[in-house]
């Protein structure tokens, strides 16, 4: 089976929209675009078109490559302290000049619709409510609406990453799932993935879960967004992997559209926590 988060996504965004419409609310989200990367700046305007889609208020902010931490910080302040902005998003990764930890830090917790705030990172570790980082909630998403049990079930997480992997594991076994990470370090990775019911890959390395690393009928969640030539790919190698698995997201079109429907529940969340009236 095909796990098909693009269709997913659309219908989550159909949803989102129709709730907006129906609390009369104008949610309003900043993003924080540093330095011309070019995947950066398309997923930012990814972020945008999602925002036009569902009646979220969006505006960018851009900064030069050559931007200081503390220009970057001094920006954030404004939006922190400004009313009118209920979310914000510093698109990562930023220019290597720049104190990410720093940036981080600097959104209010209330505004980090992104859940990489300590506090935030924090509620997750706590199982407190809280935003949650926006590719594994999609995760979450698709394992719930495709009916895949996480209680009882054995899930691998390949990768150790802050906004990722860490997340996954940590939502995973607050849905009752045995976690097992594995990152660069592993030993025998084969050996611990094969025992996977779910197996989330979040490790951005292009055709690395072959299907003999794969349990047969297991669920495969591929986080990887690699370019090669020019082309978006994958951490699984799909074609012999989908064979093998019981249910697989495909890339693109699987956890990619996903990630951008948590941001817009998350921005949502944000603006409902913070009692903005209607305009
Ligand atoms: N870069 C890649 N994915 C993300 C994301 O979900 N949030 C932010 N802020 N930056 C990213």
């Amino acid at each position: 089976m095909i796990l098909d988060g693009k269709g997913l996504a659309d219908r989550r965004l159909e949803l989102l929209k129709k709730e907006i419409s129906e609390r009369g609310v104008t949610p309003t989200l900043a993003t924080v675009l540093v330095g011309d990367d070019p995947a950066s700046a398309m997923y930012v305007r990814m972020k945008h078109r999602a925002c036009d889609q569902v009646g979220i208020r969006s505006v960018n902010v851009e900064l030069p490559e050559g931007a200081t931490t503390s220009e970057v910080l001094d920006r954030l302040k404004m939006l922190n302290e400004d009313p009118e902005i209920d979310g914000i998003l510093v698109q990562l990764p930023l220019p290597s000049q720049i104190d990410t930890p720093q940036v981080i830090n600097a959104v209010y917790p209330e505004k980090d619709v992104d859940g990489y705030h300590p506090q935030n990172m924090g509620k997750l570790v706590g199982g407190l409510p809280g935003p949650r980082s926006c590719t594994p909630k999609g995760i979450m998403t698709i394992l719930n609406e495709y009916g895949v049990q996480t209680s009882g079930a054995h899930a691998v997480v390949i990768g150790r990453s802050v906004d990722v992997g860490r997340p996954m594991a940590l939502l995973l076994m607050l849905a009752d799932a045995t976690v097992t990470i594995c990152h660069s370090k592993t030993r025998d990775l084969a050996a611990i993935t094969r025992q996977a019911d779910i197996l989330v890959s979040a490790a951005g390395r292009p055709t690395m879960v072959t299907a003999d690393m794969v349990k047969p009928g297991a669920t495969v969640i591929d986080v990887g967004t690699n370019h090669v030539n020019g082309k978006l790919c994958g951490d699984v190698d799909f074609q012999a992997v989908s064979s093998v698995a019981g249910a697989i997201t495909p890339v693109p079109g699987g956890v990619g559209p996903m990630t951008i429907v948590s941001l817009m529940e998350n921005t949502l969340e944000a603006a409902l926590s913070r009692c903005r009236p209607a305009q």
